[in-house]
């Protein structure tokens, strides 16, 4: 009797949670990054945001439409290329999710942009920083971290007017990042009156560039500017040191603003000679960037690098959107985006017409004993 009690009793608590379930809508948030290859370290950090971002949505609980919802994240690899790029766009066309938080890699968001745009979803990147991106005007795509122009002429500036570097070479690896941060980076340097004293090309796959080091010693710079990922910047920092090249600088935008630079330049005293950019404040002066960053560390201890406070916020954005028109249909909350006013862990995220954030922050960096310091 007793037996059959608890059975009817756990059968009736079963259907009554089959019955809450069966009441919440799921709704799904794409994000792309790269997860597998070299560059995996930065896209695992940035689909951890999204993940953390959607546990709590779903653990305060959201009623959009009358609808209570229950998002679920689809998460998509793109390797950092721009095929596989486009082809998880499509994918994620394919599969109706609602929006998308990414890419990570300009070399991949902006050929899947038009993906976005042609489907009618909404993508928010917190990672891709060539300006190029919003240049098209679609009403699809967002950015809410600074762009190159103001990583690099930051950079620039900072070479010539604090350090007061007259020679500067410079290195690309040819992808839409490294190349347009390169260009900027050239631009300004040259207005403040630097000498550009060589250039030399890489890419994203490299990891052997005593060749190109070699010819820009010889040329005698002060500094050298890197435009690309940390994948590449690690062994050229190590490369460096081998050349005995100790006393020149290290520029670089986001890309090489990583906590795994440290682990990739493998010791390196070439480390401490870095300086680079990042869009948006410091963790430390961010309005909940400390509180968060604890946070985020217990849940993914060590996996932090540069982006997830942006995935993060990007995620609780398109949700924002999708509450203030009460629907979660891409074509009907779209349009909201653009309004938004968000109070994030990062700023508070208020878009230009063409999509790109308002007054964006960036943030230099220096390595000091092997850590990540802003100067800033
Ligand atoms: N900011 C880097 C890019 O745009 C990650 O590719």
């Amino acid at each position: 009797m007793q037996m059959k009690l608890k059975l009817t009793v756990a059968a009736a608590i079963a259907a009554v949670a089959g019955m809450a379930a069966a009441q919440e809508t799921v709704v799904k948030i794409g994000h792309v990054g790269p997860v597998s290859g070299a560059q995996a370290h930065y896209g695992k950090d940035n689909e951890n945001g999204v993940r953390m971002a959607i546990e709590e949505i779903n653990a305060a609980g959201t009623t959009i439409g009358g609808k209570k919802i229950k998002f679920e994240i689809q998460a998509e690899d793109d390797a950092a290329d721009p095929k596989q790029g486009t082809a998880a766009a499509q994918k994620l066309c394919d599969a109706k999710v609602a929006g998308v938080v990414g890419h990570l890699n300009s070399g991949t968001t902006i050929p899947a942009s038009k993906v976005y745009n042609d489907c009618g979803i909404p993508h928010v990147t917190g990672a891709a920083t060539n300006p190029n991106l919003t240049k098209p005007g679609y009403k699809t795509t967002y950015r809410i971290i600074a762009n190159d122009n103001a990583l690099g002429a930051g950079l620039a500036f900072y070479a010539a007017d604090a350090l007061k570097l007259k020679k500067v070479a410079i290195i690309d690896d040819r992808t839409a990042y490294g190349q347009g941060v390169a260009e900027v980076f050239k631009k300004t340097a040259q207005q403040k009156g630097l000498t550009i004293v060589d250039e030399q090309f890489t890419t994203d796959k490299a990891t052997d560039f005593m060749a190109i080091l070699t010819a820009i010693k010889a040329k005698g710079p002060d500094a050298i500017f890197y435009g690309g990922m940390d994948p590449q910047a690690g062994p050229m920092l190590r490369q460096m040191e081998q050349l005995g090249m100790a006393n020149v600088k290290y520029f670089g935008g986001d890309g090489i603003c990583t906590s795994e630079i440290a682990k990739l330049a493998a010791g390196a005293k070439t480390l401490a000679n870095v300086v680079c950019a990042e869009g948006g404040a410091s963790l430390a002066k961010m309005p909940g960037g400390t509180a968060w960053k604890a946070k985020y560390d217990k849940k993914y201890p060590g996996q932090f690098q540069v982006y997830s406070p942006y995935t993060y916020d990007a995620t609780f954005l398109l949700v924002d959107a999708m509450k203030r028109a009460n629907s979660t249909d891409p074509k009907v909350y779209t349009p909201e985006l653009i309004k938004s006013n968000f109070k994030g862990v990062t700023t508070t995220i208020q878009f230009e017409p063409n999509g790109e954030l308002k007054n964006p922050a960036i943030t230099l960096y220096v390595y000091k004993d092997g850590k990540k310091t802003a100067l800033n």
